[in-house]
Parts: C-alpha cells; structure tokens; sequence
C-alpha cells in the first residue's frame, strides 16, 4: 500500500533549541495513522530532531549528502554518517543545489545510488524553470532529468521522486493542481517505460512549490500526486494541517 508522505524541507532555518521548541509544540499535531510525516532540518539540528521525536511516527531526513565513502571533502558528510544517527530519508538534488551549489543530474545520480545502497530514502527532486516551461521545453526537461537522475538505477522501494517547479519553489505563486497532476503523470509514465509497471505505479510522487493549508487538499486528491514537499510552510503550526489534508 502507497503511503501518502507530507514531508517538511526547513533548508537553512532553526536551531537545535528552535528544532526542540517545534516539535515540543507540534509532535502530536503531526502523526496521523495513514501518512507519513518527514521533518529535513539542517545537519546541525538533525540530532536535536531525532531525540525530539524519538517513540513518534515522525521520520527524520537531511536535505543533501555526499556520494563518496569518505575522504577529503570539506563541509560534506556521508550516507553511513547520517544512518548511523538514525536518519531514514536524506533530499537529493533540490532546485537550490543544483543552481547554488552546482549538482549536476550527474553527482543528483550518483547521490542516489549512494543513498539507496546505504538504505536511505532518496527524495529525488526534480524541475522545470519559468523560461523552460514558457518556452515549450518542460517535458524534455523532465525526461532529461528523469533519465540521467535515474540512470542505472534499479528498481527499490524507497525511492521518492518529487516534482518542483522552480518558478513555484518560496514564491507564494504554486502550480495549478492540474499543472501539478500534468508534471507528475508525465513522470509516472516515464517510470512506467523504464521499470515494471507495478513498481511505476508504487513509487511516490511528491509535488512541492508553496504547498499551504489552502491548496493542500486538492494537489493531494490527484491522482499522480502522493505527497508533498513543503518549505516555507514546514517552519509553522501550519504544517500540522497539511498533514491533516483531506481529499473529500
Ligand atoms: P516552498 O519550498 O514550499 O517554500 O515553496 C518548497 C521546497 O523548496 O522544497
């Protein structure tokens, strides 16, 4: 059975006291019986948020790792080093790396290889820009992605793909449900040409781009759309009604 998951990236915000005081106020707001509830602090908070929802439902995740064993690499950590402390999902190639930080769908590839072998949840991202979707590119660029980020990749059942548009990522301007449902049919069919149907059908797609309370429910009644993931929106009370989502 297909979990939905609400996942939270918090990107360059709270501190492990604020990661404390968060979930002091919202753990119990945040678990529901038939969901998936992921919270992706910075590194240096992952410890605080690990102890904090320590007997809870809620997973824990970091929002990039390196795909080397080890090595001179500054500033970077490892797959072990985040299974270790008891991290289950780790945010590969989001919008911002691949613009700020120059990932490439080469090291996105390489990054989730890695973590599917050291049993980590790769949220894969994935994303048209403005200029590409205006100019009639977005469906190759999607290919494009879906093909070199996936390339060599086998079928495992704890890969998670999500869908963000960057025009939509911290703009308050989110894609229609139907441009949501476009984007994340497209890439289940692609799933579909390159793995089982069955396993196509299993993966989970989530839409992510200035999710709120008040479009929550109908991106999450699509049919291609099985999660989200939330920015800004993850940093307040009103995550825990966006884990509360309800497609009737
Ligand atoms: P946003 O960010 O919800 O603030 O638009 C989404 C993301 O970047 O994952």
């Amino acid at each position: 059975m297909k979990r939905p998951l609400i996942a939270g990236n918090w990107k360059m915000n709270k501190t492990g006291s604020e990661t404390k005081a968060f979930f002091d106020q919202l753990l119990d707001k945040i678990q529901r019986d038939d969901v998936d509830t992921l919270i992706c602090p910075p590194f240096t908070s992952l410890c605080a948020a690990l102890e904090a929802v320590k007997g809870s439902t809620v997973q824990i995740g970091a929002q990039n790792m390196h795909f080397e064993d080890g090595g001179a690499y500054t500033g970077e950590v490892t797959a072990q080093m985040l299974t270790e402390l008891g991290v289950s999902y780790v945010i590969i190639g989001h919008s911002e790396r691949r613009a700020m930080f120059n990932e490439t769908d080469e090291t996105v590839n390489k990054k989730v290889k890695k973590a599917l072998s050291a049993g980590l949840k790769p949220v894969m991202c994935v994303g048209e820009s403005l200029e590409e979707r205006e100019s009639g590119k977005m469906e190759a660029v999607i290919t494009a992605q879906i093909e070199q980020d996936l390339d060599g990749v086998a079928e495992d059942d704890n890969l998670v793909i999500a869908y963000e548009p960057i025009w939509a990522i911290g703009t308050g301007k989110t894609a229609s449900k139907e441009q949501a449902q476009e984007v994340c049919g497209l890439i289940r069919s692609l799933l579909t040409k390159k793995y089982s149907e069955a396993f196509a059908q299993s993966v989970r797609i989530l839409y992510g781009g200035s999710v709120n309370a008040a479009n929550i429910d109908e991106l999450m009644a699509m049919p291609d759309i099985d999660g989200a993931l939330v920015g800004g929106a993850s940093l307040k009370e009103d995550f825990a009604r966006l884990v509360q989502f309800e497609t009737k």
